[in-house]
């Protein structure tokens, strides 16, 4: 079943371009409620640790040197359909495979640094919410 919360991080290029606050207004404009959001920077073992799922890829060493090169905006979002809804948001991995409109394909700049992270499942969305904040800042 479909819970509505997901967890998203604006990543270090759109945090460098300066577009967070085009990026948040997209955000609530599609629907989605900002129940929790901090500006933050992760370690490499944090980075390492959050994208795990990755490390045998080729791309893990550029992976987790780019999203800890800089401070990042880590949101927990609400709203009917929330991961499912959120992913369509922000479009394909590629920039240049994203459907015009989507947040990647306006903001990101290549595969690799693609200015957004939305979560792939309601588990997914569970485990990567508690990563970033604790139970009492979920509201
Ligand atoms: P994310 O987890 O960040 O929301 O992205 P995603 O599900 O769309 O893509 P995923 O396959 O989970 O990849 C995680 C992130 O790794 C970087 N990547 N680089 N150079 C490459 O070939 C490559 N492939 C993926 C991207 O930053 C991607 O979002
Ligand atoms: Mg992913």
């Amino acid at each position: 079943m479909a819970t509505n919360k997901t967890f998203t991080m604006i990543k270090p290029d759109a945090v460098e371009n300066g577009h967070i606050g085009a990026i948040l207004e997209k955000i609530s404009a599609s629907g989605f409620r900002i129940v929790a959001m901090k500006l933050t920077q992760m370690t490499k073992a944090d980075a390492q640790t959050f994208y795990a799922i990755h490390k045998e890829r080729p791309f893990f060493p550029e992976l987790v040197e780019y999203m800890t090169r800089g401070p990042i905006v880590a949101a927990i979002l609400e709203k009917d359909n929330a991961v499912e809804d959120f992913r369509t948001l922000i479009g394909a991995t590629n920039p240049d495979d994203a459907a015009e409109g989507t947040i990647r394909k306006m903001y990101a700049t290549s595969l690799g640094e693609n200015a957004i992270h939305g979560s792939d499942s309601d588990e997914n969305a569970a485990i990567e919410g508690a990563f970033h904040f604790s139970g009492r800042e979920m509201f």
